[in-house]
């Protein structure tokens, strides 16, 4: 695949492979089973950097400014990633109820909350006020048990 010279062909074929990246995030995936990887990878890696927010806030790691930030931004990044990679009547095969297409309305609306709120931890990170990073925190998990009480089965 990989070519050192590159010829006109070769030239197109990766300009095309770097739209197909740069569409990534509004969902234009071939097949279901890659969108459900691509969005459980998404939520995979946003509570990763969440819970390392959770264990600074907690005392179980160092309190840094510098690295509660930057998980905070990759929170916010991260969260606004799933929603493009949930076709219709994918649920088959992942944890995905199939509320999430009875009621699009609601799922819409937390997802929504979560990247307001997401967005919010970031900034409050940024500023460094510890209490007011603790209290946004609180907010955004609350969304993230909402969401998941109603169109997340649970895990086996
Ligand atoms: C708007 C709804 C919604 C919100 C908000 C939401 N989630 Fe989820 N989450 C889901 C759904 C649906 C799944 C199941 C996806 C699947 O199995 O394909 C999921 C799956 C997950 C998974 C499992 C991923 C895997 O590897 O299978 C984790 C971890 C997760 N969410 C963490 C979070 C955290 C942390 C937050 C809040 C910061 C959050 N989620 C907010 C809907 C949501």
């Amino acid at each position: 695949m990989e070519r050192v010279t590159m010829n006109g062909k070769t030239a197109v074929i990766a300009v095309l492979s770097g739209a197909l990246v740069a569409f990534a995030a509004e969902a234009q995936f071939t097949k279901v089973g890659d969108a459900i990887d691509y969005r459980q990878g998404a939520f995979s890696i946003m509570s990763h950097h969440f819970t390392l927010i959770s264990r600074a806030l907690k005392g179980e790691i160092a309190f840094d400014a510098a690295e509660v930030t930057a998980n905070a931004n990759l929170v916010a990044t991260m969260a606004k990633l799933p929603w493009g990679a949930f076709p219709v009547g994918s649920d088959a095969g992942s944890h995905a109820k199939p509320e999430i297409w009875k009621n699009p309305v609601k799922f819409k609306q937390l997802q929504d909350q979560l990247v307001s709120q997401t967005e919010k931890l970031a900034a409050l990170a940024k500023e460094g006020d510890r209490a007011a990073i603790k209290a946004a925190f609180g907010d955004t998990a609350k969304t993230c048990k909402e969401c998941h009480d109603s169109f997340r089965s649970k895990h086996e």
